[in-house]
């Protein structure tokens, strides 16, 4: 082995942009079966039966490569929403999806608008395609400022991502409100709707983003089958859009990286339709029952329609509550400055949640504070 002294590397070594970056933190995991993982808004349920199947009989052709292509995934969803396979851009989780897309349109100091507090991956994703992010912070009742974001397209703005329901703070638009944001927005600018846990979503006057598509080829709706369908180790999710939108989010994918076990499971996901309907509608249920108990316990919440629910609380309240509940096993996220998240599992888990959770208005004293 050689003893020669490495040399520094000459500097700068990263982009400034990615020297930036804020780290994507990833909610925190359970490392034995008695606790609650209720930090990364998965589902809680086990996968269904057929899909389990199919990724064991898959096992055997894992020293093969997937269709790099995903067309018969592409054709299911084109088939399940009414639109073409070349309209369908299907990548590692919507995640991946969302980089291919905005590697496909940004170029550089182009800007995307997006709503804060939102998911954490756009500030990423846009530094990272070489983008300027524009953040409009929620209003007060943890809505989007639609107003603001119309606002604060200009020039130089590429796209805008919407997030319905919002991730962490549970708020669904209506579909009216989205019909009035599109109409107003210049058809140049790209509009993503994430819509990562619209399954859950039970609100009046609900979201129809195909129909939305219909009228607006500047849409491009963003899905996963990570929440609902229950899929998220196996990364699959996807976009429907203009065909040259989608087209371009295709080319700038990494080759092969949705494997065949995901393609497959995610077409009898699809196949399970009503078996996926009953898991999300006990998980509704579920939701409005944590809800309720959360009021009755002088919480005052949004109102959800995703798979978790919203604490706003200052980052004091925040640590105590966030290792209070670890202390009994149970998992949720803080976001600093903002609140904390808390994933909607079964009634048991709710029960042991209610009973663990401090009453709200904890004040840090001076030695904890500090
Ligand atoms: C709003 C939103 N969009 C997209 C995703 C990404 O999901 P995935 O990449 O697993 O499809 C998440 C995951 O938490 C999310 O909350």
């Amino acid at each position: 082995m050689s003893t020669q002294p490495i040399e520094p590397m000459p500097r700068p070594l990263l982009r400034a942009a990615v020297r930036n970056l804020p780290g994507y933190v990833p909610g925190r995991r359970a490392a034995t079966a008695d606790v609650a993982a209720l930090a990364s808004n998965e589902s809680h349920f086990d996968p269904l039966p057929s899909v389990r199947a199919k990724v064991l009989d898959g096992a055997e052709r894992v020293h093969r490569y997937p269709d790099l292509s995903c067309l018969a995934l592409r054709e299911r969803i084109g088939t399940q929403f009414g639109v073409d396979a070349d309209e369908v851009v299907v990548g590692p989780g919507s995640v991946g999806v969302l980089q291919q897309l905005l590697q496909a349109v940004l170029d550089p100091g182009d800007e995307v608008v997006y709503a804060w507090r939102s998911f954490e991956a756009y500030p990423i994703l846009t530094a990272v395609a070489g983008g300027t992010a524009v953040p409009v912070p929620l209003l007060d009742n943890e809505h989007h400022d639609l107003a603001g974001m119309l606002a604060a397209i200009g020039p130089r703005t590429r796209m805008v991502l919407l997030c319905s329901p919002n991730n962490p703070t549970g708020v669904a638009f209506t579909h009216r409100q989205l019909m009035t944001f599109l109409e107003a927005v210049p058809p140049h600018v790209i509009v993503v709707l994430d819509e990562a846990y619209i399954e859950f979503v039970t609100g009046p006057d609900r979201v129809d983003a195909f129909a939305a598509y219909q009228r607006y080829p500047n849409l491009v709706v963003l899905r996963t089958f990570s929440k609902a369908y229950g899929l998220a180790g196996l990364r699959v999710g996807y976009a429907i859009g203009h065909p040259e939108l989608a087209e371009g989010a295709r080319r700038t994918s990494l080759p092969f990286v949705v494997s065949a076990l995901a393609q497959e499971a995610a077409i009898a996901s699809l196949d399970a339709g009503d078996e996926v309907a009953t898991r999300v509608a006990e998980t509704v249920q579920e939701r409005m029952r944590l809800a309720t108990r959360l009021r009755a316990a002088g919480w005052v919440i949004p109102d959800s329609q995703a798979n978790f629910v919203w604490l706003r609380v200052s980052d004091g309240e925040s640590h105590h509550i966030v290792e209070t509940l670890a202390a009994s096993g149970i998992l949720v996220r803080a976001y600093p400055g903002d609140g904390i998240r808390i994933t909607v599992a079964d009634a048991a888990t709710t029960d042991r949640l209610v009973a663990a959770l401090p009453a709200p208005g904890f004040q840090p004293s001076a030695t904890t504070a500090a």
